[in-house]
């Protein structure tokens, strides 16, 4: 673990396997940390923040920037252990790692434009001033899917804004957090600023964060369910929270769409990182005029997509990341055929000689239906749901059914109703003829139950700062 500037074992030597999710194969044992490793990189953190929070921006950006390069210069190194732990495809973490660089970089800028404001005051004798300062120790809790992206892009803007953090990687994939540690304190991090705390157990990691006053900003990628918990935990004391949490993200085909690109979008969409994504089109709504033609087209391409160990070249398709994962998959699957879908591919586990991981093989589903458990949860798998639907009022209605609101996507070649749907959408990402619209430069994040505040884009940075108003008596 990476404490107060130095690699550290738990107190009490405990340690947790690190596992491919592809062979089964044992990685690494890392460090199994817990409430006293919080509580210490918490003190460090505390310690660390005043410094850090006085070095001038520029001074910060610089760093931000020194690791956006390095992270670039060891990008094959850093996506192959990706992919080892994660199992995503290696061209996709050469992606991610890419991504991962570019929340750096963007927040490297924001750092220098952290402006304050002076407002005209209504009487002659005062002056209005306000100051954008850091919020404080924030601690960052981050998934498996995307283990290093969603890591910089917290830590991008903590650390631009001037905090210190407590960063806890997810327990499967832990490597990669700590291969930016590395880069961190080679790029000479103060001690103290950014601390990582590897663990199999989150909960003593966040009772312990949540009880101390020092620590003032929480920040979680994960599921809903978890997120409400985090919730609950912050009202004691009244901690700030950005949560990025489930999706259930409608991908919708009208007749007028480019029947091309909308195939190419929704297996972009629904495929990237083996389905394993909050943003994956969840739900392929397809007008009836066009339906046949692109559950044709479509299926024919999922067919094409080759799946194994995401080391081997031209592998589009991983693993999912755990059992548990396979199980959901297979109990939507089943599901959606007993109440009447129609597998045009796929629809069972994958098997191949030297795979011992849950692999699933990618499918498509015809004729399914909003009520079906596929179209009502999150799959977070390799599997594709078309659902026919007749007018415009209608998909966005179903669309919208949902208590989540992350992403939406449709495909359209009408001007008017590229307006009218982008703006009828209850989502927080829209993707309209596009389905791939993450990037550093936009705010990430959801309505309803998706979440709370946004990450990337111009208002990332708020995030972590706080406003100070000074009113000033002449
Ligand atoms: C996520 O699945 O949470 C992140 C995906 C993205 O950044 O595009």
């Amino acid at each position: 673990m990476l404490i107060d500037g130095a690699w550290r074992a738990a107190r009490n030597g405990a340690t947790f396997a690190v596992t491919n999710p592809a062979t089964g194969e044992l990685l690494a044992e890392v460090p199994d940390g817990g409430a006293e490793e919080t509580q210490t990189a918490i003190d460090a953190a505390a310690r660390a923040l005043p410094a850090w929070a006085a070095t001038p921006a520029p001074a910060r950006a610089t760093l931000l920037r020194t690791v956006a390069a390095r992270m670039l210069e060891c990008q094959e190194r850093l996506a192959t252990i990706m992919t080892l732990e994660q199992g995503k495809p290696l061209a996709e973490a050469r992606g991610e790692i890419a991504y991962a660089a570019s929340f750096l970089s963007w927040f490297a800028g924001e750092a220098e434009r952290i402006y304050g404001q002076t407002v005209p005051a209504s009487v002659a004798h005062k002056r209005i001033l306000i100051l954008r300062q850091p919020v404080g120790v924030a601690a960052l809790i981050t998934p498996w899917n995307f283990p290093t992206a969603m890591l910089t892009r917290k830590l991008g803007p903590a650390l631009a804004a001037g905090c210190t953090v407590v960063c806890k990687p997810a327990e499967q994939t832990p490597l990669s957090a700590l291969e930016l540690g590395a880069l961190l304190q080679e790029a000479g991090l103060p001690p103290g600023v950014v601390n990582i705390i590897t663990t199999s157990d989150p909960v003593p990691f966040s009772t312990t964060i949540f009880a101390d006053d020092r620590v003032r900003k929480i920040s979680f990628t994960g599921s809903t369910e978890v997120g409400k918990r985090l919730i609950e935990q912050s009202a004691a004391g009244v901690k700030r929270l950005s949560l990025e949490l489930g999706g259930n993200a409608p991908f919708i085909v009208f007749d007028d769409a480019d029947l091309e690109a909308a195939v190419e979008g929704a297996l972009a969409s629904k495929f990237r990182n083996t389905g394993q994504t909050c943003v994956c089109a969840n739900r392929i709504f397809v007008q009836r005029g066009i339906y046949a033609r692109f559950a044709e087209r479509f299926t024919e391409r999922v067919r094409a997509l080759r799946v194994g160990d995401g080391l081997q070249p031209d592998v589009q398709i991983g693993p999912l990341i755990d059992q548990q994962a396979l199980a959901k998959v297979r109990r939507h699957v089943a599901d959606a055929v007993e109440h009447g879908a129609q597998v045009l591919t796929g629809g069972a586990p994958y098997q191949a000689e030297g795979l011992r991981g849950a692999f699933w093989t990618p499918t498509v589903l015809a004729e399914a239906r909003p009520d079906m458990l596929v179209a009502r949860e999150e799959t977070f798998g390799p599997v594709a749901p078309l659902i026919p639907f007749d007018s415009e009022d209608e998909v966005l209605r179903l669309a919208n059914d949902t208590s989540y609101g992350l992403a939406a996507y449709f495909y359209t070649r009408d001007a008017s109703r590229l307006f009218r749907v982008a703006e009828g959408l209850e989502y927080g990402i829209v993707g309209a003829n596009d389905a791939l619209p993450s990037t550093a430069q936009a705010p990430f994040g959801g309505f309803k139950q998706s979440g709370l505040g946004r990450e990337g884009g111009p208002t990332g940075i708020d995030e972590y700062l706080e406003i100070k108003y000074v009113s000033i008596g002449l």
